[in-house]
């Protein structure tokens, strides 16, 4: 199923609020979608764009995305655990949807990119899965922010140690599609960081069957069903000014002189769609963090704690926390738990270990197993001053040295004072006591 395909389905279920109003691409659209949030809008009225329609929030919850998926949001870290280990090729087309209109020129103008806050840069393409290759590893996928500065160039965002860093490091300039419009198979296989060298379409397309083309201009396989292609090309000494733009963390980015993307060629389908994404949101966020969730699950597993789910909450960016549940069988597990965890995503800064009565996505319950099954003395590991996040503010610049803390919230295995048991009252069905 595709974006499109998707957003009739969740027009049909009435999930979706289509925007009749004319809205402006210049802040007014990101205002509303962030007023709106988490529900999936659809504007089709787009000032100064009349053949393009905007769609946003549309993944804002890991809800969306299981329901995406026609599974249940406990069945996604297996679901993505298993398409990591059994990556399977998608179906190579051609005349593919994304190819049916070819722009004339290149003029980024044309295009419905937004403009999300008064002190960004500028205009951001911020949805776009990044496609890439490298003679030696193959294709890769990513994220990259990019922001317009003339009619055919954008600044792009590639932090150091991604694998399209990397192919530019070693290749000085790399062709590249980045491509809006998406459904979550390549959303999150593209958010997921795996070995050099795994092309992450084979993991998108184990997460949901997907057909993939040539790009037009570029040596490049993309997915056939997105909505935009802008192809061009990524050059590592090219530099312009990246920024301000807001994080994941919802606070603002520096301004840095980030690589060029030049793009040559724009191909997108009939009545396009343009994929908005609010930086800072929770679609970004529920993207950035779903994939850290396996990772974590796994480690824990495999130092022997019965790990039951992994919530990277939004609370914490969807980054620098990690709720894990755990069926809590030895004293130590709590604490074995929590090393694990760090290892299992290692930008992560808080871990918290909860017990398997504990709704790990309530953090007031999160917080009730705080104050009444937690002592600082027994309970808190500080691992102490490690690299962490780029994304933390109040980590140290350029170093990303940062302290780390683990909390474990699990009630002891054997109970000296009062129990630990949240009393239940009895259940009753309203209906019987109200006309
Ligand atoms: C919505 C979203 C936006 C992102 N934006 C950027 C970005 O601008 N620059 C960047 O280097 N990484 C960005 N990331 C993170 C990476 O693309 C992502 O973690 C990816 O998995 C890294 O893959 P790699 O390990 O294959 O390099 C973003 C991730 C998401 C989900």
């Amino acid at each position: 199923m595709h974006f499109r395909e998707y957003i009739e389905k969740l027009d049909k279920n009435s999930s979706i609020t289509k925007i009749k109003k004319e809205v402006s691409i210049d802040i007014e659209a990101a205002a509303v979608l962030k007023t709106a949030e988490p529900t999936p809008l659809l504007f089709e009225n787009v000032k100064g764009y009349p053949n393009f329609r905007v769609a946003g929030n549309v993944f804002c919850t890991k809800t969306s995305i299981a329901d995406y998926f026609g599974i249940t949001t406990s069945q996604l870290i297996p679901r993505l655990t298993e398409a990591i280990d059994k990556r399977s090729p998608p179906e190579v087309i051609t005349n593919a949807p994304c190819q049916e209109v070819v722009m004339n020129g290149v003029n980024l103008d044309k295009l419905p990119i937004l403009k999300h806050n008064e002190s960004d840069g500028g205009r951001y393409i911020s949805s776009a899965v990044v496609v890439t290759k490298d003679s030696e590893f193959g294709q890769n996928l990513d994220f990259h922010r990019a922001m317009q500065f003339s009619a055919n160039r954008m600044s792009t965002r590639i932090i150091k140690g991604r694998d399209f860093y990397k192919f530019l490091e070693k290749n000085g300039e790399v062709d590249a599609a980045y491509c809006v419009g998406n459904t979550p198979n390549v959303l999150v296989a593209a958010a997921t960081s795996v070995k050099t060298g795994i092309n992450e379409l084979e993991i998108a397309n184990a997460l949901s069957p997907m057909e993939v083309t040539k790009a037009t201009t570029l040596d490049l396989i993309i997915p056939a069903g997105c909505e935009f292609v802008l192809e061009g090309r990524v050059f590592m000494n090219d530099r312009s000014n990246e920024g301000p733009f807001i994080d994941l963390t919802e606070t603002y980015d520096i301004v840095r002189e980030e690589p060029v993307f030049e793009v040559r060629r724009i191909t997108h389908r009939k009545n396009p769609i343009w994929q908005a994404l609010l930086p800072g949101a929770l679609e970004h966020k529920v993207l950035m963090g779903m994939p850290r969730e396996p990772t974590i699950y796994k480690a824990v597993n495999e130092a022997g704690v019965k790990c039951l789910d992994v919530n990277v909450n939004p609370g914490g960016s969807s980054w620098l926390h990690a709720i894990v549940k755990i069926d809590k069988q030895n004293e130590d597990d709590g604490k074995k738990a929590i090393h694990a965890a760090f290892q299992g995503h290692r930008s992560c800064k808080h871990v918290f270990v909860v017990d398997k009565d504990i709704n790990i996505y309530d953090p007031l319950e999160v917080e009730w197993s705080m104050a009444t099954r937690f002592q600082a003395e027994s309970g808190l590991v500080d691992i102490g001053k490690e690299p962490g996040s780029s994304l933390d503010p109040s980590a140290e610049p350029g170093t990303k040295i940062t302290n780390k803390v683990g909390f474990d919230f699990t009630a002891p295995l054997v109970t000296k004072g009062k129990g630990f048991a949240k009393a239940e009252f009895p259940k009753v069905d309203l209906r019987d006591y109200i006309e």
